[in-house]
């Protein structure tokens, strides 16, 4: 063959190559998570995540119309609550903090899709994702909170529900429960495929929800399994899942294929907080380039087979790539 055939020819010139390339970014791929706090006139700093903040519900409107100005098409949001319980009441309560941001969030824009996390961990005075029995999670007793969650969540506005709990069973029992309020046309994004992983570190001081005692791990998966995940998409899917999640992302690109190749809905990957950590402590000691090293991972998971990224770089990101095109 050679050398009739030389790969360099298609790589020449930044033109060439951005002719040839076969994955692209986009800003429609984004989906930016935000932490909502109690309390008032707050925009505070989470340490370990340089450049994103806990805000309080009357500091999101220059937020917002912020993201709207870039082209962001999707926000997920946490809660943080002012009072945490056994129950987690704030969760799926008519005034709860999440609640009051989705109401003010769709007040300043009827256009930005508001995706809601639907878990206790946030809401509960022991850090679990659900109802505590005998000290573990109990998973029968945590499905009726959830939905009354979704539904509290979607009354409020939210546009889609993203069930992270990893109970088995949530989908179908917040599927049932919209549907039975009709609000049918809501879409659910499970976290089906869900790790249990230490890269969530940061995320547990950005929304104050470290487990008080004990660990995930007898409900979100194990790092060493791919077929599981599997698994527990196909179910998801069953059961009524609109898009599916697989989270973290970097060290699970393996699981974001082989879900691209046995699947054919949406697929999501959540860049988590870990994974952000990490790069922004290396570019801030000049130790990498961070805007280069963003693209490439970020273009490495759209390459993997997600459709959907959700990361805390979205801003950085869609404002290089609209630099790029401008
Ligand atoms: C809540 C939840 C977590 C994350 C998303 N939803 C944390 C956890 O399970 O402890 C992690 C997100 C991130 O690290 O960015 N269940
Ligand atoms: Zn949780």
């Amino acid at each position: 063959m050679f050398p009739n055939k030389r790969l360099r020819r298609l790589r020449g010139s930044s033109s060439l190559r951005g002719m040839v390339r076969e994955t692209q970014l986009s800003p429609d791929d984004f989906i930016f998570p935000m932490f909502i706090t109690h309390g008032k006139n707050i925009k505070r700093e989470i340490s370990p995540m340089p450049g994103i903040f806990q805000f309080s519900v009357d500091l999101l409107e220059k937020e917002i119309t912020e993201l709207l100005e870039i082209g962001i098409n999707g926000v997920l949001l946490f809660g943080i609550p002012s009072i945490k319980d056994e129950l987690g009441t704030d969760a799926y309560s008519d005034n709860g903090i999440i609640q009051q941001a989705i109401k003010k969030i769709k007040s300043i824009s009827q256009e930005l899709i508001i995706i809601s996390d639907i878990c206790l961990c946030e809401y509960t005075d022991h850090g679990h994702c659900g109802v505590l029995e005998n000290s573990m999670v109990d998973n029968d007793k945590t499905l009726n909170l959830l939905s009354e969650m979704a539904l509290s969540h979607v009354a409020a506005g939210s546009d889609m529900v993203a069930p992270s709990a990893m109970m088995d069973g949530q989908v179908k029992s917040i599927r049932s429960a919209l549907d039975e309020a009709k609000m049918i046309y809501t879409p659910i994004m499970s976290y089906s495929a869900k790790y249990a992983s230490s890269f969530y570190g940061p995320f547990r001081i950005a929304a104050e929800s470290e487990p008080q005692f004990g660990d995930r791990k007898d409900y979100q998966m194990d790092p060493g399994n791919i077929r599981e995940a599997m698994l527990e998409i196909s179910q998801d899917i069953e059961e009524g899942a609109d898009i599916v999640i697989i989270k973290p992302a970097l060290a699970f690109l393996d699981v974001i294929a082989k879900a691209r190749n046995s699947f054919d809905l949406p697929i999501a990957a959540f860049n988590v907080s870990g994974e952000y950590s990490m790069l922004k402590a290396a570019s801030q000691n000049n130790w990498i380039n961070g805007p280069n090293v963003t693209m490439e991972l970020l273009t490495g998971i759209k390459r993997s087979g997600a459709d959907l990224i959700i990361s805390y770089h979205s801003k950085e990101i869609i404002k290089l790539l609209n630099k790029k095109y401008s």
